[in-house]
C-alpha cells in the first residue's frame, strides 16, 4: 500500500493523471520495479551485436541485472547476471567468453547456465553440480530487436507486442538488416513516466518543437494504441526532400513511423535511419535515455552519417524535450500539480498509458 503524505494533506485540485508523489516517491517506484519492470518485455539490444557463441550483452531491466548470451548451439540465452554461489555480478557490458567466469570466487558455467567448475570443489562436500544452473528468464527476437521478460509466466512476445510489428512492417526498410552507427545517453532529473507522457503526446509540438520539427505535419499526427502501446504516424509537409536540422532526412509523400513500446523503448523511423529510446529508470527522479541510430546497408551508402555531426543536431530535439519534463519534475511537490484536461486525440497516449498503468 502506498503512503501518501502528500494526499493527506493536499485539497482535491485534480481529477485526472497521477498524484504528484508518483513521480518521486520512494515506495511507488519501488512498486513499479516490481510489477510493471519485472513482468513485461524490454528490449535490450540487437541480435546482430552477439552474433557468435559466447558473445553476450548485459542489461538493466528495472532493477534486475541480466545479460543474454548466444549459447553453443547459436540460440539466445537471457540469465540473471548473479552467480549462484553468493551473488556476485558476473559480466559488466558486453564481451565474449568460452565460459561464464564468476570474478569472485572463479566458480564457472557454461553458455547455457548450468555449473560446470567449482575451484577446491572438496570444501562443498554436499554440493551437487548437476542441480545448481544460473537463473533464466525469457527471451525472443523481433525486428532483430532483442527482448527479455523477467516473468517466467509471462505471455508470448508477439502477443504483448500486440500487432506493433505489422505496424512497424510498413517501414520500407528491412528491420532485420538494421546496424548501429551512433549511439550516446542522457541522465536526466526527471521521473520516467513524464519521460513517456511527453513522448507519446503531440500537444507540446508547436510551442516547443516549431523551428526545430518543422518538417513535421502536426495537425495530421495520428496516435493509435494497441495492446500497451501507442502507435504515432507523423506525416510530413509538402516541401521537397529537405533536411531537418542536417540530420533527419526526410521527403514530403513519406510517413515517420513512430510509437511506444511499453514500457521502454520508443522507436521512430526515417528516410535515411531509424532512432531509437531506450529508457532506464535509475531512481524516482532520475532516468537514463539511450539514443542508438540505426541505419540498413542502403541507407549507409545513400546517407553516411557522422556519429559527432549528427548526434549535435540530433541534440536539440533532445534538450527541447527534457526542458519541458524538468518543468513538470519541478512541481510535482506542489499541493496545486495535477491534469485539468488531455487534450483529445493530440494527448490521447497519455490518457492510454495512465489506463495501462492502473492496471
Ligand atoms: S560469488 Fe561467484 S564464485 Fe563466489
Ligand atoms: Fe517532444
Amino acid at each position: 500500500m502506498i503512503i501518501n503524505d502528500e494526499a493527506t494533506i493536499a485539497p482535491t485540485l485534480v481529477s485526472l493523471g497521477l498524484p504528484g508523489y508518483y513521480y518521486f516517491h520512494d515506495e511507488v517506484f519501488a512498486h513499479e520495479m516490481r510489477t510493471v519492470w519485472r513482468s513485461t518485455w524490454q528490449c535490450v539490444g540487437r541480435e546482430s551485436e552477439l552474433p557468435n557463441p559466447g558473445d553476450y550483452l548485459t542489461s538493466l531491466i528495472g532493477n534486475q541485472p541480466l545479460f543474454v548470451i548466444r549459447n553453443a548451439c547459436g540460440e539466445l540465452q537471457a540469465m540473471h547476471n548473479v552467480c549462484r554461489h553468493r551473488g556476485a555480478r558476473l559480466f559488466e557490458g558486453m564481451g565474449n567468453c568460452s565460459v561464464v567466469r564468476c570474478p569472485y570466487h572463479a566458480w564457472t558455467y557454461d553458455l547455457d547456465g548450468q555449473l560446470q567448475g567449482v575451484p577446491q570443489v572438496h570444501l562443498f562436500p554436499d554440493l551437487d553440480k548437476s542441480t545448481v544452473r544460473l537463473l533464466s528468464a525469457q527471451v525472443d527476437t523481433w525486428g532483430g530487436f532483442i527482448f527479455v521478460n523477467c516473468d517466467s509466466q509471462a505471455e508470448s512476445l508477439m502477443s504483448y507486442l500486440a500487432g506493433f510489428p505489422e505496424y512497424l512492417k510498413q517501414y520500407d526498410q528491412p528491420w532485420e538488416e538494421l546496424r548501429r552507427v551512433a549511439s550516446w545517453s542522457y541522465t536526466e532529473p526527471i521521473n520516467w513516466k513524464f519521460i513517456v507522457e511527453n513522448y507519446v503526446e503531440d500537444y507540446h509540438f508547436s510551442t516547443v518543437h516549431a523551428e526545430s520539427l518543422h518538417s513535421y505535419d502536426f495537425p495530421r499526427i495520428r496516435t493509435t494504441t494497441t495492446g500497451r502501446h501507442c502507435q504515432i504516424t507523423v506525416p510530413y509537409t509538402a516541401e521537397k526532400l529537405a533536411k531537418m536540422y542536417d540530420a533527419m532526412t526526410w521527403e514530403p509523400q513519406r510517413l515517420s513511423y513512430q510509437g511506444y513500446i511499453f514500457p521502454n523503448l520508443m522507436i521512430n523511423t526515417d528516410l535515411d535511419h531509424v532512432s531509437v529510446f531506450r529508457l532506464l529508470p535509475l531512481s524516482p527522479v532520475r532516468s537514463c535515455i539511450e539514443v542508438l541510430i540505426y541505419q540498413t546497408r542502403a541507407q549507409m551508402e545513400a546517407f553516411p552519417i557522422d556519429p559527432d555531426v549528427f548526434q549535435g543536431k540530433f541534440h536539440r530535439v533532445m534538450e527541447e524535450d527534457f526542458a519541458v519534463c524538468r518543468l513538470l519534475q519541478a512541481n510535482v511537490h506542489s499541493l496545486a500539480y495535477g491534469v485539468t484536461k488531455l487534450a483529445i486525440e493530440r494527448e490521447l497516449g497519455i490518457a492510454h498509458f495512465y489506463t495501462v498503468l492502473s492496471e
